[in-house]
């Protein structure tokens, strides 16, 4: 068929799983799509607080059938004095995940090496292989500190090191120290993908003033309660922003998320609340997840990764869970996870609809 003129690269890829869609979870179980409560993406229980009023503008502006203003210049507005940094530090894209793909169309060619530690998000690999990168793995310590060592030494004749702060799926982040050490001394491009920054409080963007082989990414995806809409940005010089606006496709942003966007820029205390709100349940949440059963992980995020007494009873969890509507993030069978679900922070209404599930599951289980 038409296999042989796919790219071998491609076949070669291992893709992105998901879970099961809300809509498939709910046809699986017989449940209503609304009834499904994702706790396995890291999305925010809150939409932005600007969310109708940003929609009925967007409504008001009209004009679906034109073209947006491809500079994004509101947005860049926005987010520049979000960063405190320059409009001419960003690059605006559909999601970090377009932001990273830009960012490896712009500095890797066929045979380039780049680094990950592991295990993190797996679209570092993905991005990267796409364009006939190899990937090389560098394990985290036993206490899911990056091993900058480790990495610093597999980075000679690399192209990128990716670096997400905080980690997913294990919630911590980088000390700030080490984290300096790494961008300092690393001898090729560094992103820092910064997705849960909000959660933490520290990012690295005042880094770029001093390194220019720095990109950090940040996304509206996770505390702005923005990842349906698509929207983020990429920071770094303002010369490494030129090379990438190359590449980038001119209009995936779409106006109506623009419009979100720029409402929910504006209003950064309600992002704060709502951020707080989350990391108020946190503790409580982990102590109720401990008393379950689970080793919980400490976490500077709005997720907890969990460990089960082994994958089987992982997977049995994941199972109940799901047959209720409640989505959790198996890595189960996963090498390096064996036996560990990755569970999202929410509302408290919904945490404690997942710890009663799971009280239920724990009655079944010791009758
Ligand atoms: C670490 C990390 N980076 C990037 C992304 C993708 O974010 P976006 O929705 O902005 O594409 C995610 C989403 O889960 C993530 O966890």
């Amino acid at each position: 068929m038409f296999e042989h003129l796919v790219r071998k690269v491609v076949r070669d890829i291992d893709p992105y799983a998901w879970e099961l869609s809300s809509e498939a979870v709910a046809a699986k179980h017989g449940l209503r799509v609304r009834e499904v409560i994702r706790f396995d993406l890291n999305t925010s229980p809150f939409p932005p607080a600007s969310w109708n009023a940003a929609m009925e503008a967007a409504r008001a502006d009209g004009q679906p059938n034109e073209y947006f203003d491809t500079s994004y210049a509101e947005l860049a507005d926005l987010f520049a004095a979000y960063y405190s940094v320059g409009m001419d530090n960003l690059i605006i894209g559909a999601g970090a995940d377009e932001i990273l793909d830009i960012t490896t169309k712009t500095f890797l060619d066929n045979g380039d090496r780049v680094i990950v530690s592991t295990p993190t998000y797996s679209m570092y690999p993905i991005v990267s292989e796409q364009m006939g990168a190899t990937v090389q793995r560098v394990p985290l310590q036993a206490d899911f500190a990056p091993d900058i060592d480790g990495i610093l030494a597999a980075a000679q004749g690399a192209k990128i090191i990716w670096h997400c702060n905080p980690n997913s799926p294990t919630g911590n982040a980088t000390d700030p120290a080490a984290m300096e050490r790494l961008i300092a001394d690393a001898p090729c491009i560094v992103v820092v993908d910064e997705a849960y920054a909000e959660y933490v409080g520290w990012s690295a963007v005042p880094l770029i003033a001093r390194y220019p082989h720095l990109i950090v990414v940040r996304t509206m995806s996770k505390a702005f309660g923005m990842a349906g809409m698509r929207l983020a940005c990429g920071i770094a010089t303002p010369d490494v922003i030129g090379m990438m606006n190359r590449v980038r496709p001119p209009n995936s942003v779409s106006r109506v998320t623009a419009r979100v966007g720029a409402a929910a820029l504006r209003d950064i205390p309600a992002m704060r609340a709502n951020v707080a709100a989350v990391i108020a349940q946190r503790e409580p949440f982990a102590d109720a997840l401990w008393e379950i059963g689970a080793h919980v992980y400490p976490s500077v995020t709005n997720f907890l990764l969990t460990r089960w007494e082994n994958p089987a009873i992982a997977q049995s969890v994941y199972e109940f869970l799901e047959a209720r509507g409640m989505v959790v993030r198996n890595f189960s069978s996963h090498p390096l996870l064996p036996g560990h679900l990755r569970i999202t922070v929410r509302t408290a209404d919904e945490n404690a609809r997942l710890l009663a599930a799971l009280k239920e599951w724990r009655e079944q289980r010791e009758r």
